[in-house]
């Protein structure tokens, strides 16, 4: 897959994030999770492209986010990193990686970034998270934070609910916040909270919020692109908060299925698709072929 032709973007960095943020520009962040995807994203102007563990279920058809491995991150973040020439890039640290201390969780940052090429990280959790954020980034590497629900402890949350819903998990959320934000983190995910409550943390923070089922109050939204393109097949659960842009799937089941019943009655390839040769070197094989008895068709 060649480079995508047109105008370059300027690269997006941390001071273009937060000039975003000064001048209240919503911040547009999109997963990707492969070369093609990230291409994409890139080439429509996305600002943050995030490698997010949700590749687990979505891209690798994993049971949930818990399984997926540092290594497999790796490699995805590394195709994703080939492509985002504009995007700032973000890759999920997934559940394992962080959680021991601050040391395991820089060792790992420092992995992702020089392995994974990617030029921030994004680890789930609030208050607790503080030393490990905060080891993090005193290395020079931007932590991007995640509160509410956060997928990698749907165990302990007992499944994919909406937090925030009392006033006692709102305060929760609010206090998580603004640990993250004083122990360092550039910007902080909000998944799945009421927007009344996105939008009063949002206005105590002096960091981005990216929402995510939290609202359009927030400094910016984060989807995941195989939901928001209709990359799935008809009837898997979505989200409420995901609005459908596209129909990836049904696109692509056309094409396969007008493909197949093309091979079926020989309709591809068509003259078009083949590569002709001179006559004459036709003829000459045509002779060659006809003369050698070593050459003739063999009953197996
Ligand atoms: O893993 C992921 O894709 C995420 C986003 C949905 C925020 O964490």
């Amino acid at each position: 897959m060649g480079p995508v032709t047109g105008k370059q973007r300027k690269k997006v960095t941390i001071a273009t994030l937060r000039s975003l943020y000064a001048k209240n520009e919503p911040i547009a962040m999109i997963t990707a999770h492969d070369f093609p995807s990230a291409l994409v994203a890139d080439n429509s102007g996305i600002d943050v492209v995030l490698v997010g563990d949700s590749l687990a279920m979505v891209a690798l058809g994993m049971e949930d986010t818990s399984e997926v491995l540092v290594e497999e991150m790796l490699l995805h973040c590394r195709s994703v990193a080939r492509a985002t020439k504009a995007a700032f890039t973000v890759g999920d640290l997934p559940m394992g990686s962080y959680e021991i201390g601050p040391e395991q969780g820089l060792e790992t940052a420092i992995r992702f970034i020089k392995q994974g090429r990617v030029q921030a990280v994004k680890l789930e959790g609030g208050r607790e998270m503080a030393p490990t954020i905060n080891k993090i980034t005193s290395a020079g590497i931007p932590v991007l934070a995640h509160v509410g629900l956060t997928p990698q402890r749907q165990n302990a949350l007992g499944g994919f609910k909406v937090q925030g819903k009392t006033a006692g998990g709102a305060l929760h959320i609010l206090e998580d916040a603004m640990a993250v934000q004083d122990a360092g983190a550039f910007a902080v995910v909000l998944e799945a909270v009421p927007a009344e409550i996105a939008r009063i943390v949002t206005e105590k923070l002096s960091i981005p919020t990216i929402g995510i089922g939290a609202g359009n109050t927030c400094s910016g939204q984060v989807l995941v692109q195989v939901d928001m393109t209709g990359n799935f097949p008809p009837g898997r659960f979505l989200p409420k908060f995901v609005r459908q842009y596209g129909n990836v799937w049904s696109e692509a089941q056309q094409a396969v299925e007008a493909y197949r019943a093309d091979v079926k009655s020989r309709a591809y390839p068509a003259p078009e698709h083949t590569y002709p040769m001179p006559q004459e070197e036709l003829d000459m094989f045509a002779n060659a072929v006809e003369q050698s008895p070593h050459l003739q068709r063999r009953k197996l």
